[in-house]
Formats: C-alpha cells, sequence, structure tokens
C-alpha cells in the first residue's frame, strides 16, 4: 500500500526524466541554502560540529554510520527540517515510525546542538546540525570533507506514516529503488552513489534474513543471486529468519568503519547485503557504475559524486528564510 502511493506520486513528478537523467530533476526551493551560510553569525559552527562529532565516535565508533543514515531518514520524509527529531506529540511522529527502528543519533545531535546553543544561541538549525553531522561521519571514517549547504530552518510536522511511505525498505527492487528516489527528484546516479554509504556501518538480522536467507520473494528459501560463500556465513550469524532478530551483521565486513570502494566490489561479486544493494546490479546504468567504482583504483571520482549526491539529498523540500524556525532543543517545537 504505501508503495502504492509511491508510485502516484512517483508519476506527477514525472519520474522517468528523472530516472533517465541520472542526477535527476533540479531540486526545486532550495534558494536559501549557502555554503559558509553562519560565517557571520556562527563562525565556529563547523569546527564546532567536528569537535562534538570526534569526541563522539571516539567513544562510540559505531555512532558514525548511525549519524550519516540519520541524515537519509530526515531529509527523505518531509525534507530535510529535523522532524525526525520531534517527539511524537499529537500524533504518532516519524520517530515512532517503522523504518526508524532502530535508528540511533537522536542524543548524540541533541548534544551537539546544546554545544551549539552555549556558542551562539538560536542560531544553528537542528535540520543543519544533521546534514553537517553526516558531512563529519562521512569524513571521520576517512571518506571526504566536502563543502556543506547551511540554511535550513527546523519543521513543525512530524507524521510516522510519511516515514513509512518515503523510506525505501531493504527489500526494495531496482525498479521500487529508482521510484522512490525519483519521488524526490533524485536520479540513478544519486541512487547508485548514496547507496554506497553502506561502506559503513552494520544492520539487524532483522531487517535482511527474511528476504536474503530464507524467504526470497515468499518462496521459503535462499535468494538466488546471493553470493554461495557469503551465504553460510550470513547464516551462521542470523539462525533463524525472525523479523526481530536484533544481532548485528557488518555491512562491508573487510572495512566497516572506512569509506572506501570496497561496498561496490561486495556488491559486483554477489555480496551485497539487502536486497536494495544487490539490486543495483539490475539495471544498466546502475550496473556499469557498481563495476566501474569496483575496480577503481582511486576513490577521487567517487568522493567527487559523493559529495554532489549528498547536496543534492540535503536540499530536499529544505524550509529557509521566514520558514520554518530555529529553536531551542531538536526534539520539542514551542507551541
Ligand atoms: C537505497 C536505499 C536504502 C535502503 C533500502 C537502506 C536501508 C538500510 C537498512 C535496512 C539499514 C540497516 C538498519 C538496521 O538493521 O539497523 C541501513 C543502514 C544504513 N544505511 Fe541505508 N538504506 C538506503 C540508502 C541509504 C542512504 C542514501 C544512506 C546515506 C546517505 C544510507 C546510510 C546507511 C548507513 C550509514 C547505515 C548503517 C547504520 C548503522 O550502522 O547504524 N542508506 N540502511
Amino acid at each position: 500500500m504505501a508503495l502504492l502511493g509511491v508510485v502516484v506520486r512517483a508519476l506527477i513528478v514525472a519520474a522517468a526524466a528523472a530516472v533517465a537523467s541520472g542526477s535527476g530533476l533540479p531540486v526545486p526551493g532550495y534558494d536559501g541554502l549557502a555554503v559558509g551560510f553562519y560565517r557571520k553569525t556562527c563562525p565556529q559552527a563547523e569546527e564546532l560540529v567536528l569537535a562534538e562529532m570526534r569526541e563522539i565516535v571516539a567513544e562510540d565508533r559505531t555512532l558514525g554510520p548511525a549519524l550519516l543514515r540519520f541524515m537519509l531518514h530526515d531529509c527523505f520524509v518531509r525534507g530535510c527540517d529535523a522532524s525526525i527529531m520531534l517527539i511524537s506529540r499529537n500524533q504518532t511522529g516519524e520517530r515512532d515510525a517503522v523504518p526508524s527502528y532502530s535508528l540511533r543519533g537522536y542524543e548524540q545531535i541533541e548534544r551537539i546542538k546544546s554545544r551549539l546553543e552555549e556558542a551562539c544561541p538560536m542560531t544553528v538549525s537542528c535540520a543543519d546540525i544533521i546534514v553537517m553531522a553526516a558531512r563529519d561521519a562521512v569524513y571521520l571514517s576517512k571518506g571526504p570533507r566536502y563543502p556543506v549547504e547551511t540554511g535550513r530552518r527546523d519543521g513543525k510536522v512530524s507524521c510516522d506514516m510519511d516515514a513509512n511511505n518515503d523510506l525505501p525498505p531493504p527489500g526494495s527492487n531496482i525498479v521500487d529503488l529508482k521510484i522512490y528516489f525519483s519521488v524526490k527528484n533524485l536520479g540513478w546516479k544519486d541512487l547508485v552513489v548514496l547507496s554506497g554509504s553502506h561502506t559503513i556501518g552494520r544492520a539487524q538480522c532483522g531487517s535482511f534474513a527474511g528476504d536474503r536467507l530464507y524467504n526470497y520473494s515468499g518462496q521459503g528459501k535462499q535468494d538466488p543471486s546471493l553470493n554461495a560463500t557469503y551465504a553460510p556465513e550470513l547464516r551462521k550469524a542470523c539462525v533463524a529468519g525472525d523479523p526481530k532478530d536484533e544481532t548485528f551483521v557488518e555491512m562491508d565486513p573487510g572495512s566497516p568503519y572506512t569509506f572506501d570502494l570496497s561496498y561496490y566490489r561486495e556488491v559486483y561479486s554477489n555480496k551485497g547485503l539487502f536486497v536494495s544493494d544487490q539490486a543495483l546490479l539490475a539495471d544498466k546504468w546502475t550496473r556499469d557504475y557498481v563495476a566501474r567504482m569496483a575496480s577503481a583504483y582511486s576513490t577521487d571520482e567517487y568522493f567527487r559524486d559523493y559529495a554532489e549526491a549528498m547536496t543534492n539529498m540535503g536540499r530536499l523540500e529544505v524550509l529557509t528564510g521566514d520558514n520554518g524556525e530555529i529553536r531551542k532543543v531538536c526534539s520539542a517545537y514551542v507551541d
């Protein structure tokens, strides 16, 4: 049902054009964003976020990938407006939606926010903090430190159904994935480049074992495309196809905390963890990209593409200018 709603909206925004162009249609409405938006009002903002992120990741390295994923969950649902942070009030919010079940990073965003409140009260939005934290999570795992646009403001609406509808599930095939992305004006290139975020971090067995190991397409068997040597390793970790199994598996087992090209090498050898990772081989354009990155000697091209795709995602449905608000605490707005 959720996907049906997405499909209808996809048609409305001329999905086909976005998919064909690779980098999608121009994302509208981000005019108020600028690199260095806080240069005058809070010049130390970006350095403070980085300093806090260094401490956070030093205390618990699993929080880096968690905070990168956090940006996807904010930006894909009602845009990059920090609505993921709001604690449910009158209606169930995004935080309590099914796809947010294993999402972490709420306290860390709040922690960065309070450091910024000490330095520059009521100036830096939670939405920008989420985007800066994601950038620094990439950088602290040896990825690029690309310039980020800032100037977003925070929204006051958060609804679980939006998260249920707009976030692609890990069992998505390539057609579904391209629709989920094109609804957001993102193209096949954004899809294949941003999926490379799965070069860091981990997933719970419950997120993938049913689809890939035990009940592929509801047929009670293993996904035939899964690498034959990798499958038994995964079965050892995820002993039953229990959708509530919280056992963690690293998504890029050789280098789970290094932002590199090994995700593409894994996917190319049928060792992608999710159906959605593997699905990148099912389309000519995304497959060619995976193949090129899998055999690339340098990360230069990928890092450039990643900066561009993250910038595109960071522009989704942003509130700027007089829209939205800057609040003191990210998890609650004042009526
Ligand atoms: C293309 C569609 C995508 C799907 C279907 C997908 C799905 C998922 C799922 C199911 C998990 C594991 C959740 C768990 O079991 O705890 C995950 C983890 C993760 N995702 Fe994605 N994701 C997608 C795209 C993205 C994008 C665009 C980004 C970032 C820009 C991203 C970043 C991450 C990261 C870093 C993790 C690891 C989180 C951790 O270690 O805590 N993903 N993703």
